[in-house]
């Protein structure tokens, strides 16, 4: 949700920050700007629309920068214009401010600043964090600090913000902030990087230190001053950064949702990978030794995410009840701290996040900590606020997910979610053929991902037979149900068709009143122990006239003579079933969108990271 990225050091400012931009870009991209001080004088320019907007712009203007800060939004308050388009300045253009976050009472500081004589150029809450700092200054005379003007700015914002702020009267530094949005600082030799996240530190600098919330970062050439709101300086570890360049590049693919995709079986291999013990012995998850006593006497689990990790975390709560006979509970995250949850006495909280940012997901997390849950995390990126926060948790290890539609990261999940249910049932010696079985079909199961992705071509000629149609119903049963929920937010997402996803028990009491000749219906009946009741579901189906492209278990000729249509899928246990079936949903949705001609990688009102509540 709005990426920011700022440089000083050895080099011209200017192409680092745009390099940056580029990479951050997922996290919003309605409009994208940047502020550059040369040395001499400040120069500043906007764009509507993606940062190749904005590198247009750029083209001849041969700014070299001394310090540079920049932009890619996802619009809160105000449209998508060039006016709204940070960074953001103050009356005389000295101060220059990007945000990510909302500020909540902007409406009465702008009035008040307003009335004081400021004067203001766009519609945006970030606006009058310009005009706060220029306010400090004018009453310091311009001699003060700029770290100083920022502090005394974050006393009167409430709210959420990581923001970077450049100023002509203290020009030869960044000062940052974080309250509510993540910022991470790439410490490197004599250059020093502010960012939302590492995607656009990686390939420049190795070393990063993750800012706090109250915290604060002054970046000049010489280092890197981290203080809290106080200004007593904090020493704060550095840290490698894992993921090299690579990573957060294409590689031959379209688009990077279809890389990741593709990154599937790697994804498993890797979130299993020194996890699942050889010889049958059980799981070894490091990040829970410190709790594992505790996770011994837990009565209860409620999981807690948004989107796709919710979907993960629905199957997550099979696996915890089936294996490890934990009664466990999954709640949306932007409900869970409004309904007044009742967390007893010896409940585990699980949030599920990619991106470790979620705002709904990390006040969950917050509320269950109030309330002296025991809090676990299962996130992707590693030092995100959600990781920071958890009393112990999970990584997923899937690497950098780019593409705005999540794919990879909810294979990795799955995983996760798979091991630590294992491990709490290894805790609680639950049958040992059952665990056994688990263990050793989840071995198998990257190889027959790769089959499923050799029917690439194949499922492209499905969407494109399928795609003059806008409604589709996504159907399935037990396992099976949040993966036809999923493959419905995939196809929305991306393709802007319409797709609900229902249990497929359900249809009969409301939504098979849709069904006609032009709702496709895609119909997940794997041979599971609810195949004979999704095969009267399709039945149903076929007697109202609605065509049906089934996701079904390889050798099922039954299937073959009622669908339109069949994705075959190798033969696995029940619960390890998503893990395959999701595949050909998220390969439909892709060719879909692709095939459309639309951006899958950055689909409209969307943003990868959702700071904002
Ligand atoms: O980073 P998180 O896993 O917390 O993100 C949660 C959702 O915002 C995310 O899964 C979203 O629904 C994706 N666009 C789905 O593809």
């Amino acid at each position: 949700m709005c990426g920011i990225v700022g440089y000083i050091g050895k080099q011209n400012a200017v192409p680092v920050v745009m390099d940056g931009l580029r990479r951050l870009e997922y996290r919003g991209y309605d409009s994208a700007g940047v502020a550059v001080w040369d040395g001499a004088s400040m120069q500043v320019a906007r764009a509507v629309g993606r940062v190749a907007s904005l590198e247009t712009l750029l083209t001849n203007k041969n700014w070299h920068g001394v310090v540079a800060i920049a932009h890619t939004r996802w619009a809160t308050h105000g449209k998508p214009t060039e006016r709204n388009a940070h960074p953001h300045a103050d009356c005389t253009n000295s101060i220059f401010v990007a945000h990510n976050g909302i500020i909540e009472n902007y409406h009465e500081l702008k009035e008040a600043l307003a009335r004081e004589g400021h004067f203001f150029r766009s519609d945006t809450d970030t606006e009058v964090l310009a005009h706060l700092i220029e306010r400090s200054f004018l009453m310091e005379r311009g001699t003060m600090l700029l770290e100083d003007a920022v502090i005394e700015t974050l006393r009167h914002a409430m709210g959420t913000l990581g923001i970077a702020v450049i100023s002509r009267h203290d020009p030869f530094k960044i000062v940052a902030a974080r309250r509510g949005s993540p910022l991470v600082i790439g410490v490197g030799e004599d250059e020093y990087i502010v960012a939302s996240d590492v995607a656009a530190i990686v390939g420049h600098i190795k070393n990063v230190l993750y800012l706090h919330d109250n915290e604060l970062a002054v970046l000049t050439r010489n280092g890197v001053d981290t203080m809290n709101v106080g200004k007593k300086l904090i020493h704060k570890p550095l840290h490698a950064i894992e993921w090299n360049i690579e990573d957060a590049q294409r590689g031959g693919f379209s688009h990077f949702m279809q890389k990741e995709i593709f990154e599937g079986p790697e994804t498993l291999e890797n979130a299993l990978r020194g996890r699942l013990l050889p010889k049958d012995q059980g799981v070894k998850l490091g990040g829970l030794e410190d709790v594992e006593e505790q996770l011994k006497n837990i009565k209860r689990i409620v999981l807690v995410a948004c989107g796709t990790s919710y979907y993960a975390g629905l199957v997550g709560k099979y696996y915890f009840e089936e294996l490890a006979r934990v009664p466990t509970s999954i709640e949306y995250a932007s409900e869970f701290r409004y309904q007044r949850p009742i967390i007893e006495k010896g409940t585990a909280v699980i949030a599920i996040s990619q991106s470790g940012e979620t705002a709904d997901t990390l006040e969950a997390m917050r509320e269950a900590k109030r309330q002296h849950a025991l809090v676990l995390g299962i996130v992707n990126v590693v030092g995100s606020t959600i990781a920071r926060e958890s009393d112990a948790g999970v990584y997923n290890h899937a690497g950098p997910e780019i593409g705005v539609a999540s794919t990879k990261a909810f294979i990795s999940q799955l995983g996760v979610l798979l091991l630590v249910s294992l491990f709490l049932a290894y805790q609680r010696s639950r049958s040992p053929i059952l665990l056994t079985k688990v263990s050793r079909e989840l071995k198998s199961i990257p190889a027959k991902m790769k089959r499923i992705l050799e029917q690439d071509a194949g499922i492209k000629r499905l969407a494109e037979r399928y795609l003059p149609y806008q409604n589709f119903l996504y159907l399935g049963r037990r396992y099976q149900f949040p993966v036809a929920l999923e493959g419905a937010l995939k196809l929305k997402e991306i393709s802007y068709k319409h797709a609900e996803g229902y249990p497929a028990g359900e249809m009969k009491h409301g939504p098979i009143a849709l069904v006609e000749n032009t709702v496709p219906t895609i119909a997940l009946c794997p041979k599971d122990t609810v195949y004979e009741k999704m095969i009267s579901n399709i039945q149903e189906i076929k007697a109202r006239d609605g065509k049906v492209i089934a996701v079904a278990t390889e050798g099922d000729t039954r299937i073959a003579s009622l669908a339109d249509d069949v994705i075959f899928i190798p033969h696995t246990i029940d619960m390890l079933i998503p893990l395959l079936s999701v595949i050909p949903l998220q390969l439909f949705a892709y060719h879909t969108a692709a095939l459309l001609g639309l951006d899958v990688d950055k689909p409209r009102n969307l943003a990868k990271s959702v700071t904002v509540e």
